[in-house]
């Protein structure tokens, strides 16, 4: 199939073309918005055979000389690149191990009071007397104070984070984007001094001060991390909440349902990742050599987008899957991924999840759209709303 292209059309609703595809054209070549040339893989089992092949990469220094070469360069801070996302084994097997140390399921438990503290705090400040965008006011300022608190991030340095962080979420590859991330690496380059003095409980400290047989994270490979920690953990969790409350809105007997046995939070937030996945026209990967992917032969040196999000409305998989329906079972979607570079942050992405719908639907009687047609970002990443205006009406 020719003349696909990934634009802002398509970020509106791309589920009627990933079901074109997966019929007709299941790894194709297509364009993305800002010209780069891909091969697009959208059926299940083909998304989640690529995700564990060693020749699909992501070492991002090839992966950089690849894209200049084709006249797009990526202007991204050198040093925020080294991060495990984007190397490959031996390197990422290394990097995951040592970050795996800090990122443990304790770590991630211990910070369920201060997730509910922070989760209370921002549902106090909405005034439900009027409209409230629920990005702004809760979904978008959650996960990076959730952060925030993970890394041990200073009070007082909460909004310079905050601020650094939103710009670098928010607008890549602009002016803004770099003063932002040199604002960011100073900090941080500060914090890794004083968390190596006098390291805390957090997963900073665990970061600077964590070993394996004799090996550590240098500093570089330290800032990178956290940036990624910022970049992997904020707008998916963003998405997660609001694609999450879009979804209910759009289908009232599941919002019922819900309501009526918050026993089916877990399950709910996996439907949610199924049916609305934040990570949804694709992650990317390179051919470090031929692929042959179902009955397409893919040369070296292509770029390949992975589509999560069409992979987990695959008929083939899950049945009536453009049905949202929170008594699916568990698992077996690919919105946290698949193979070495599985989400790492997932646990957290879940308990956050858990407990931002268990207070909407607990503090909320009733979750109103204001508007029906909702715009999406333009992202060949990312499925998100711009703004989700909603009203809502306090349980009494
Ligand atoms: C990797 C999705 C939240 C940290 C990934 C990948 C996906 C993903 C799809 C694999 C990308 C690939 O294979 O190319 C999500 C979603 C989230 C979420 C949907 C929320 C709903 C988080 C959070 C954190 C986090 C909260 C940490 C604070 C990471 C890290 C990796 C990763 C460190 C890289 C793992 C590796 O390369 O081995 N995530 N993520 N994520 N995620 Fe998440």
């Amino acid at each position: 199939m020719h003349g696909i292209v990934l634009d802002g059309v398509f970020a509106q609703d791309p589920y009627p073309l990933y079901a074109r595809l997966r019929r007709e054209a299941p790894v194709t070549q297509a364009t993305t918005a800002t010209g780069t040339p891909v091969w697009l893989v959208t059926r299940y089992e083909d998304a989640r055979t690529a995700l564990a092949d060693p020749r699909l990469a992501k070492d991002a220094h090839r992966l950089r000389a690849m894209l200049e070469a084709r006249g797009n360069p990526r202007t991204l801070d050198e040093s925020l690149m080294a991060h495990m996302l984007n190397s490959d084994p031996p390197d990422h097997t290394r990097l995951r191990r040592l970050v795996g140390k800090a990122f443990t399921a304790r770590r991630v438990e211990a910070l369920r009071p201060s997730i509910e503290r922070i989760s209370a705090s921002l549902l106090d400040r909405i005034d439900p007397t009027s409209e409230v965008d629920l990005i702004s006011a809760y979904a978008f300022p959650l996960p990076i104070t959730v952060i925030c608190a993970l890394l041990g991030i200073p009070d007082a340095d909460h909004d310079s984070f905050r601020s650094w962080s939103n710009t670098i979420v928010t607008n890549s590859e602009t002016e803004e984007f770099q003063i932002a991330s040199a604002g960011l690496v100073n900090y941080l380059t500060e914090q890794i001094e004083r968390k190596r003095r006098e390291p805390g409980d957090d997963m900073f400290s665990a970061l600077v001060t964590a070993r394996d047989d004799g090996d550590q994270l240098s500093e570089e490979e330290l800032l990178a991390m956290v940036f990624l920690l910022l970049v992997a953990g904020h707008e998916t969790t963003v998405n997660l909440v609001a694609n999450g409350v879009w979804s209910l809105l759009r289908h009232p007997d599941q919002m019922a349902r819900l309501r009526g046995d918050l026993g089916l939070l877990p399950n709910a937030v996996e439907e949610f990742l199924r049916f609305e996945s934040p990570v949804n026209v694709a992650t990317f990967r390179f051919t470090s050599e031929p692929v042959r992917i179902g009955d397409v032969e893919i040369p070296e040196g292509e770029i390949v987008m992975v589509s999560l999000g069409s992979g987990n409305r695959d008929g083939d998989r899950f049945p009536d899957p453009d049905q949202l329906d929170i008594d699916r079972g568990l698992g077996g979607h690919l919105a946290f991924g698949h193979g070495i570079h599985y989400c790492l942050g997932a646990p957290l992405a879940r308990l956050e999840a858990e407990i931002a719908f268990r207070d909407l639907l607990t503090r909320f009687d009733r979750i109103e759209l204001v508007d029906e047609e909702l715009e999406w970002r333009n992202s060949q990443l990312m499925r998100g709303l711009v703004q989700l205006p909603l009203r809502l009406t306090p349980a009494v």
